[in-house]
């Protein structure tokens, strides 16, 4: 059975993007995969957090990964900081990293661009990432569009340590979806929904209520066109709307194209509320009902339990293929 892995930053509620470029296809891998997922904790703190709200994310996002059908029994769940091999191979993993491949790489350009103080962190993101995923010789590792670099970059680390000390970490490969790899923003289709986004209108949380969700994306930014058809190019709103349309009801572009010619975007965008509240309502409420239970710290401390076994085995055969400590009798 293949290995998957993968993380999200307790860094705020998720939004829709979150759920259909990344926590929808862990749903779908969990049955047939031996999965683990990951709270990354340790990569929300790359940048300034305060610390009751951290606290207050770490426990939300973990009842969001079971509400949104992660299931306990066949996967993996976990807090990175909870698992201490994940910064030990941080480290081992920066010192194979050269400081110019991290400098190029796009994020950390994004949220360090105009910044006065910037983290190390946030520089070393990266082989931290890698950490996460080699520790579990992971097959696969489903993530957006944005995460590519990053797993490029794995792919290079592991490869790199393979080569010069032994052939111990299992080379990964990116999984992105074909359809919602890169959600966009509701106000504007040039950028990425995403929950850092001041405006609370630009994204979809996957808490929202029915009322907020109607809302949202009856002021989404559409063109003057009038058609639904999908043309990236031409109609990057529309397409990004057909997108979350499509992914939400099951249907094809096609069918969805058939379905509104002639009736412009008011019926469209209505029925586009519909979809997504019934997505997002099942996730809410059973949400509310696993929030405060005390069952959720069970499943933690279980997910952290399994998880320490495993990594704990790999960091020590990445140190003993160092040379690091002592050789044991
Ligand atoms: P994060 O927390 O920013 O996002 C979690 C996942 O959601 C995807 N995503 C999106 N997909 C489609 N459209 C969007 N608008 C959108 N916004 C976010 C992300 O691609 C991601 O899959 N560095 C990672 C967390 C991480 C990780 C890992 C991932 C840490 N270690 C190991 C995989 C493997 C991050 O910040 O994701």
């Amino acid at each position: 059975m293949k290995t998957v892995f993968s993380g999200i930053q307790p860094s705020g509620t998720l939004t829709l993007g979150n759920y259909l470029g990344a926590m929808k296809h862990f749903v779908e891998l969990q049955d047939d995969h031996n999965c683990f997922f990951c709270i990354v904790d340790q990569h929300a703190i790359t940048v300034p957090q305060d610390k009751a709200e951290l606290r207050k994310n770490i426990k939300s996002l973990a009842a969001l990964y079971i509400a949104a059908g992660i299931d306990p029994e066949k996967s993996t769940l976990f807090i990175q900081s909870e698992v201490p091999a994940h910064a030990q191979l941080g480290w081992i993993m920066q010192c194979v990293s050269y400081i110019g491949e991290l400098e190029r790489m796009t994020q950390f350009k994004d949220k360090s661009d105009g910044k006065e103080a910037v983290s190390a962190a946030l520089l070393t993101y990266p082989p931290l990432m890698a950490a996460d995923i080699l520790l579990y010789q992971t097959d696969i590792v489903p993530v957006g569009e944005d995460q590519k670099q990053h797993l490029e970059l794995t792919r290079d680390l592991a490869e790199r340590f393979n080569k010069k000390y032994n052939d111990i970490f299992t080379v990964p490969e990116v999984q992105i979806p074909k359809v919602g790899a890169r959600i966009m923003s509701l106000n504007d289709p040039s950028k990425k929904m995403s929950k850092s986004n001041p405006n609370a209108k630009s994204y979809i949380s996957m808490l929202d209520d029915e009322k907020t969700i109607i809302k949202k994306m009856k002021s989404s930014v559409t063109d003057s066109d009038n058609s639904v058809h999908y043309d990236k190019e031409n109609k990057p709103a529309i397409a990004n709307l057909m997108s979350i349309y499509s992914l939400c009801s099951g249907k094809s572009y096609e069918e969805i194209t058939s379905m509104y010619e002639g009736s412009g975007y008011g019926e469209f965008k209505e029925d586009l509320a519909k979809v997504v509240v019934e997505t997002l309502n099942p996730i809410r409420e059973r949400y509310e009902e696993l929030i405060h239970s005390p069952e959720l710290d069970d499943i933690l401390d279980h997910g952290a339990e399994k998880a320490n076994r495993a990594a704990t085995k790999m960091l020590a055969k990445a140190e003993r293929a160092m040379g690091l400590g002592r050789k044991r009798r």
